[in-house]
């Protein structure tokens, strides 16, 4: 009898102590789960990006943590990220915070198929005119500017210092522009692996690829057979396409 006394107590002490513990867990945000609910829809389910940027520890390189913190409880102006401060509590946004700059159970991976399946091409080689749309004093005097902080490139004359356009650009340039050797093309490669193809004659986007899933800079080749080359983290890639097919 003292026995199952003993045992009785045993068991509704670890019962009580079993409480805090339980509900302590209970208490700490899945933000795996919080990340599917709201925010895999734009950036994406394995948070390789989508119409918002891929949030993973490589891509975030320049993201300090507050302001990662910052950025999800009040969103960013005038941009599709919005503001969480009403949906999410303060644990919750400091969970996620965290989470996004913790590598993924699984290394994300983006194989050759992925980057063939990428591929658009709104305007194939050849079909676009071959004569400015434009009129410049000198065709050779251009110049670009990167807009870094809201993701524009506005194109100059050199002359005159006129806009002549501005476009949006993909998230996060990196490396400066690159251009075909006859000046017509640029090629801009952007933090999380795409390379845009635009068309200065035409104002226009003609191709772009994702490369990677993490891009640090482009090249372009000036071989007749122009090609785009892209080293990507986490794994290495080269892809080479000729620019004049692409
Ligand atoms: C409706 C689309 C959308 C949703 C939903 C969304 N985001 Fe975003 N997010 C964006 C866009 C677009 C940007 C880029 C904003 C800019 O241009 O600076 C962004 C930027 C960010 C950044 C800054 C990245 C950087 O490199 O500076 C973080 C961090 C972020 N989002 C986290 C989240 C989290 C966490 C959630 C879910 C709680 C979420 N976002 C939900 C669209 C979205």
């Amino acid at each position: 009898m003292r026995h199952a006394v003993t045992i009785l107590r045993t068991l509704l002490l670890g019962g009580l102590l079993a409480v805090p513990a339980l509900s302590a867990l209970a208490d700490t945000p899945d933000a795996n789960v919080l990340y599917n609910h709201h925010c895999a829809i734009c950036h994406g389910v394995s948070r390789l990006g989508g119409i918002g940027p891929a949030l993973l520890p490589d891509n975030l390189l320049r993201l300090k943590a507050d302001e990662a913190i910052s950025v999800i409880r009040d969103g960013r102006p005038a941009t599709q990220m919005p503001a969480y401060r009403e949906l999410l509590s303060e644990e919750e946004v400091a969970a996620l915070a965290e989470w996004i700059f913790t590598p993924p159970e699984h290394e994300p991976r983006w194989e050759e198929a992925d980057i063939l399946a990428s591929h658009e091409l709104s305007h194939p080689y050849g079909s676009l005119p071959d004569a400015p749309v434009f009129e410049v004093e000198d065709l050779k005097n251009l110049f670009l500017v990167v807009e870094i902080g809201d993701h524009h490139v506005s194109l100059l004359d050199g002359d005159t210092f006129e806009r002549i356009t501005r476009f949006p650009s993909r998230y996060a340039l990196h490396g400066g522009p690159k251009y075909s050797p006859d000046g017509r093309y640029v090629y801009f490669g952007s933090r999380d692996g795409w390379v845009t193809k635009y068309d200065i004659y035409n104002l226009a986007v003609t191709a772009e690829v994702r490369a990677g899933i993490n891009m640090r800079n482009i090249a372009v080749s000036p071989m007749a057979a122009t090609c785009w080359r892209a080293t990507t983290c986490p794994t290495a890639w080269c892809c080479s396409m000729p620019a004049t097919s692409s």
